[in-house]
């Protein structure tokens, strides 16, 4: 039978609660479906800085390239919020994305019909949204460089960032220091594909197979990087006549996407301005407790995470909305292993749970049943096992 290698980072916060949820799903679906799991949970975050020092230990990364997809919790929380950046949860996220070189982030926001009155938008507005975010990951302001946190000449605090995308990649900065006592030769390892290409391709790929419509957003009117990231996504639509390309500032996306969410099929859009819309689009759906994603590079394992955080105000207290894993364990299955069925099988099973009227706190409405993240798993689990979501 097929074996898969599967990487869970559980981390902080509520992370543990919802990856414990997915890991016993993926556990059930494994045994329906003659395949086999072998997990392996590694420290992430909070939990490894107050574990090993740092908030992605060698082992974890590694751990993670060896596997066949990994599985993130979330991470972060107040404890470490004063940290030096190097040593912050957020920091080690960003690590283990540059690490997995997964530049392209999926993140779908779909109103399902059991939740369009959890939505806060209007019933006409919200019902029938579906759309794709993808965000470019492993760029940006993110990684920019120069960045810095400090004091300058004049003796004023200062902090800075840098927006920038190339039409070409630093891959990596090696230091070889000659045995002989030389003075080091540093290598620079050029990747010639362009930052903005090859997201922009899977944004076009991914819209060919949706509804064929694509809108780059961006700051156009304004910034450097945007100018360079409508350029080359206009350059690449050459290639992907069939798809219908627009063009929209974020801040109007942004008002755009409550307005009239339905006017959107595939958005693509920069690491910044993507994390801000994702959550927004989030809403729509009714809670950032059902928004998963999958983070996706040329070759080498995918890393798949809900969209929210480690969510401390409710962390330990069983509140938290597992369904956002659970669905980014389905992701996992579909985008990561190929396992189609496997994955609808999770999928179904969330729809069949709704459908029973179980609800975590984030989606409740009057006259259904509010239950906690276990219980909410548990049911899950049961539809898995039952022939309501045989495929
Ligand atoms: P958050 O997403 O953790 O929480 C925002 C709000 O949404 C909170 O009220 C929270 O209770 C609620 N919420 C989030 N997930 C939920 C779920 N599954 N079910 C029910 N309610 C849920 O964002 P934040 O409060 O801005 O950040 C908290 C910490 O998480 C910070 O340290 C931040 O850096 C970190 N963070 C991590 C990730 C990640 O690991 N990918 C993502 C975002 C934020
Ligand atoms: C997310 C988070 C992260 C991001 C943080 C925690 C680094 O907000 O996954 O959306 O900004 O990408
Ligand atoms: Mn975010």
């Amino acid at each position: 039978s097929k074996s898969y290698t599967v990487t869970l980072l559980p981390g902080d916060g509520i992370g543990p609660e919802v990856i414990s949820v997915a890991r016993n799903a993926l556990q059930l679906i494994a045994s329906i479906e003659g395949i086999e799991f072998k997990f392996k949970e590694m420290p992430m975050g909070g939990a490894a800085l107050d574990l090993t020092g740092v908030p992605l230990p060698e082992e974890t990364l590694s751990a993670a390239k060896d596997s066949d997809a990994v599985l993130l919790g979330a991470i972060g929380g107040y404890k470490w919020d004063n940290n030096e950046k190097h040593l912050k949860p957020e920091t080690g996220l960003l690590q283990l994305r540059e690490g997995l070189k997964v530049f392209a982030n999926l993140r779908p926001a779909t109103v399902l019909s059991q939740l369009v009155d959890a939505s806060t938008l209007k019933r006409e507005v919200a019902e029938g949204v579906d759309l794709m975010v993808v965000r470019e990951l492993t760029g940006g302001i993110y990684f920019g460089k120069p960045r810095g946190f400090g004091t300058n000449e004049n003796g004023q605090e200062i902090g800075f960032n840098t927006e920038v995308y190339a039409t070409y990649e630093v891959v990596l900065l090696t230091k070889v220091y000659l045995t002989t006592g030389c003075e080091p030769l540093v290598f620079l390892t050029v990747n010639l594909l362009s930052q903005i290409d090859r997201i922009a391709r899977v944004a076009f790929e991914t819209a060919r197979k949706r509804r064929g419509k694509l809108c780059s957003v961006d700051k156009a009117n304004v910034l450097e990087a945007s100018m360079l990231w409508r350029k080359r996504v206009m350059e690449i639509a050459s290639e992907y006549p069939d798809v219908e390309l627009s063009h929209m500032y974020v801040d109007n996306a942004a008002m755009q996407l409550v307005r009239n969410p339905k006017q959107f099929d595939t958005i693509v859009t920069n690491n910044i301005f993507g994390d801000i819309l994702s959550d927004e689009a989030s809403m729509i759906t009714g809670s950032i407790g059902m928004l998963p994603s999958a983070s996706l590079g040329e070759s080498g394992p995918g890393l798949f995470e809900p969209i929210h955080g480690s969510a401390p105000d409710i962390a330990g207290q069983d509140k938290a909305n597992p369904l956002a894993t659970l669905l980014s364990a389905a992701m996992l299955l579909k985008y990561g292993l190929g396992e189609e069925k496997a994955a609808q099988r999770i999928e179904a099973a969330v729809l069949n749970t709704l459908d029973r009227g179980y609800r975590t706190g984030d989606i409740y409405s009057a006259g259904l049943k509010l239950v906690g993240c276990k219980e909410m798993g548990e049911e899950v689990l049961k539809s898995i096992d039952s022939k309501v979501t045989a495929i």
